[in-house]
């Protein structure tokens, strides 16, 4: 089958490049000229693990290709819209205008039997204004859009695309269908259902599953809150959760709040739709307002491990994308925690593996450091924002010697505390009682009194958290 994928970003090139290990033909358009050179010298312009070596087999097989001008789009049974959706500057409606300038661009050159299929997350009522756009460019012929929302994860992005939960298709037209089965059918053979519905509910699925998935994180960590005030551990409070199949373990991980470049916009997307239709989505509303004051609060975790200001103090940060094995640092907890700690006059020392060019952009007043080792040079604090791999077994006697203070403060839980209290490291982490290591255990804290949990509270600008 012949496919066009408008959009080589992560959700663009990825499908690209799963879908031509399919055995379709599949050429990738992007208007970002240098990103597309970068492709056809075999440079992937995204760090995502895998992705390096789909592209470079598919290219040479002769199966993918890449380019900046629209021709293709003439020739393609199925022209995927894979473009960025942001969040609207201002409103927080979500930008639809690169996925309206991308249907405008290939409206003339449509094949008079291809399909539309939008992969972009995009609010209920778009495919129609799709539709809309194509019909007056088109009067000629009706052509089909189908919503067919995308729910890789980055970082995990190609196993999420091969082995997907679920493959939703929205349509009612049969021969839209039809195409969209044969292009995932070798997905299908692996047992992937493909949900057939209708174009909205399409639509709203993706934003309902994203919202409810916002939800789980926001609840756990607001339980993460209730363990440090009452002496409980939020990760066997999520343990014991998570094995009733009822709920399941997954996305009740507490920590700095959720970021990336979907969970935060596609919340206050959704928001801006439901206003729009006089319905009230109250969760949806909370959960988002309690993550937005949360990525910054996590900066009180640092002053409780300080013990007070830390105007003037070296803070080392490691991780600054969203999570591990992403280069994406879009709307990232610790992009607003470091924010947050330079407003209260810390320097900040950060390390990230594949995050450092992005971040560089978003943070021009940090210093950039080579390794973790580097960042915690000389810092009185050392904050894990990002739970890559190589930050999961930090050698911490070098780190003893090389920090003025020790002090570690998790908000991954990477480490336990009674492992940190072993290394004699001042230890914070987020859900458990044991703020401060080597000072007071669970066992000797007076209970029920609230445990005092952040001298944090009454010091320099935390109201501004
Ligand atoms: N990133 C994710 O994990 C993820 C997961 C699921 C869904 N989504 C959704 O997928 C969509 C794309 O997200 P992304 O992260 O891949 O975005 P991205 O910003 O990484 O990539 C978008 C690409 O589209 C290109 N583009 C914009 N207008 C164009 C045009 N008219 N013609 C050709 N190219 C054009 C841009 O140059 C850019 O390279 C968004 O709606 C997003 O919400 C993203």
């Amino acid at each position: 089958m012949r496919v066009t994928m408008i959009g080589a970003g992560y959700v663009g090139l990825v499908s690209g490049a799963c879908l031509a290990d399919f055995g379709h033909h599949v050429i990738c358009i992007d208007k970002d000229a240098r990103r597309i050179a970068a492709l056809k010298r075999g440079e992937i312009p995204i760090f995502e693990p895998g992705l390096s070596d789909l592209v470079a087999n598919n290219v040479r097989q002769g199966r993918l290709e890449f380019a900046v001008d629209l021709a293709a789009v003439a020739n393609a049974e199925a022209v995927f819209i894979a473009v960025g959706t942001p969040s609207r500057r201002g409103d927080g409606h979500a930008d639809l205008s690169f996925v309206y300038e991308a249907v405008r661009e290939i409206a003339p050159l449509l094949s008079d039997t291809a399909v539309v299929v939008t992969k972009s997350t995009v609010p209920v009522g778009t495919g129609d204004e799709i539709e809309r756009i194509l019909r007056e460019k088109r009067p000629d012929v009706e052509l089909q859009v189908v919503s067919n929302p995308e729910f890789l994860r980055e970082g995990a992005a190609i196993q999420d695309f091969k082995h997907p939960d679920r493959i939703v298709v929205g349509t009612d037209d049969p021969q839209a269908r039809a195409l969209l089965a044969e292009i995932y059918r070798p997905l299908y053979l692996n047992a992937a259902p493909i949900l057939y519905v209708g174009r909205r509910t399409a639509e709203l699925i993706k934003y309902a599953s994203n919202a409810f998935l916002a939800t789980k994180i926001t609840f756990i960590n607001e339980i993460a809150d209730l363990c440090e005030s009452i002496g409980a551990d939020v990760q066997d409070v999520a343990r014991g959760m998570g094995l009733d199949n009822r709920i399941g373990g997954k996305f009740l991980h507490a920590g700095p709040g959720f970021g990336g470049s979907c969970f935060p916009k596609d919340t206050t997307a959704l928001l801006k739709t439901a206003h729009d239709h006089g319905a009230q989505l109250r969760i949806v509303e909370t959960v988002s307002a309690v993550n937005e004051q949360r990525k910054r609060a996590m900066a009180r975790k640092v002053i409780a491990a300080l013990d007070g200001p830390i105007r003037g103090k070296t803070i080392a940060i490691l991780g600054l994308t969203f999570k591990p094995n992403t280069d994406d640092t879009r709307d990232s907890p610790a992009i607003s925690l470091i924010t947050a700690l330079q407003d209260m006059g810390a320097r900040v020392r950060a390390y990230d593996p594949a995050g450092m060019a992005q971040a560089r952009q978003q943070l021009p007043y940090i210093t950039c450091c080579e390794d973790a080792y580097a960042a915690a040079e000389g810092a009185e604090a050392l904050v894990i924002a990002t739970e890559w791999e190589q930050f999961r077994a930090l050698d911490l006697k070098r780190l003893r010697r090389i920090m003025t203070r020790p002090a570690i403060v998790d908000l991954r839980n990477v480490y336990r505390a009674e492992e940190m209290k072993r290394a004699r490291f001042r230890y914070v982490g987020v859900g458990s009682a044991d703020l401060e290591i080597g000072k007071r255990t669970r066992e000797s804290r007076p209970r029920p009194t609230p445990i005092t949990r952040a001298p944090s509270l009454q010091v320099e600008s935390a109201d501004a958290l």
